[in-house]
């Protein structure tokens, strides 16, 4: 076997086929020069595909490979795919990063922090209710958000809130050094985020989902916020303590909350995150994977794999990010 072949590529995702087929079509597009496989294929050569391109494959789905050399993720957040005890221990695995996705992200966030600050989501259900009511303006200003995480999407939506004119505070893990945010105050580590929680009037949360950060927004963390905060979870559903979320809303503590992802996806029909006044539901829309642009860096990474040189945005294992 020619370890320095690197031309089969194996494209494993469990999208609908609406989905998928534009999918392929993209892949195939970005990167002609590689031969494009599928799971079920049933001349699939698995003895000698050295990259696959996931986007939720099937449990198992990456076991039995044995020129493996590169998996690149399609979605940004790999927590699924680490915790598949199949994935191969010692093969690379990239995940996305398009600043495509991360303007999306920036929008996202953009739209729920001007409309917590103006009160828009208090003035549909009014609207609903058919009630003709102002309230005190607030501006810009006068909120402080936290945003949780200053990777590629907590950066993008930091620098949109600054230049919005919000107060920006920033919270990561300081394990590595970063670039400073010019305009925002950067915070690392458990003391730190203590100390930011009790002046946070909207906390942005764009943490990956690890063992360190599942159910982070419990209650303890609610609590120590000041009343009338909202939250906005953009990042993963098990961060969030539903329990705890909901008790937090009904006892008037926090004014509302703003959710795009869930412990169960599709949420379940009859989860009380749907009728609840103070909660805004988004089906897991903040920054959907475009494959106009994210084509193009699988495409990137395929011939960094070919040519020899470094991958781009890889996973550190050992910190589940
Ligand atoms: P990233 O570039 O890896 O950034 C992660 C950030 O979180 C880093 O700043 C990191 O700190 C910080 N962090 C990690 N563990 C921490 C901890 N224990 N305490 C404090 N900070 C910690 O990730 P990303 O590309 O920004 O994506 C973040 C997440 O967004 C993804 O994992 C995914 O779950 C979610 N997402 C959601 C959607 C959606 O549509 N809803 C779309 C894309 C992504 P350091 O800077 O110190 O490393
Ligand atoms: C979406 O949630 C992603 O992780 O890309």
């Amino acid at each position: 076997m020619n370890r320095s072949d690197t031309s089969n590529v194996l494209f494993s995702a469990r999208l609908a086929a609406t989905e998928r087929e534009p999918w392929r079509q993209a892949l195939r597009e970005a990167a002609p020069e590689f031969k494009w496989w599928c799971v079920d294929d049933a001349d699939l050569p698995r003895l000698s595909i050295a990259a696959a391109v996931v986007a939720n494959p099937a449990p198992g789905a990456l076991a039995g490979l044995p020129q493996l050399r590169l998996v690149q993720s399609l979605w940004a957040g790999v927590e699924k795919l680490l915790a598949d005890s199949t994935l191969p221990p010692d093969v690379p695995l990239a995940r996305m990063v398009d600043p495509v996705m991360s303007r999306a992200m920036a929008e996202t966030a953009a739209w729920a922090v001007l409309a917590l600050q103006r009160g828009f989501f208090t003035y549909a259900s009014q609207q609903r209710a058919g009630e003709w009511r102002q309230h005190a303006q607030r501006r810009a200003g006068e909120i402080r958000v936290l945003v949780l995480g200053l990777g590629e999407m907590g950066r993008a939506v930091a620098t949109r809130l600054l230049t919005q004119g919000y107060r920006v505070d920033a919270w990561r893990s300081g394990v590595a050094p970063a670039p400073a945010l010019s305009g925002a105050a950067v915070y690392a580590g458990a003391d730190a985020l203590a100390g930011l929680l009790p002046a946070a009037d909207v906390v942005v949360n764009l943490l990956p989902l690890t063992p360190a950060t599942r159910g982070l927004l419990g209650a303890d963390f609610f609590a120590a916020l000041p009343a009338g905060a909202s939250v906005v979870n953009l990042a993963r559903g098990a961060h969030v303590v539903d329990v705890d979320l909901l008790a937090a809303l009904d006892r008037g503590h926090l004014q509302h909350a703003v959710l795009d992802v869930f412990n169960l996806e599709p949420l379940p029909a009859d989860h009380p995150y749907w009728r609840h006044p103070r909660v805004t539901v988004l089906p897991h829309v903040a920054a959907l994977t475009d494959a106009r642009s994210a084509a193009a860096v699988v495409a990137a990474n395929l011939r960094a794999l070919r040519d020899g040189l470094p991958l781009a945005h890889l996973v550190d294992r050992r910190r589940g990010y």
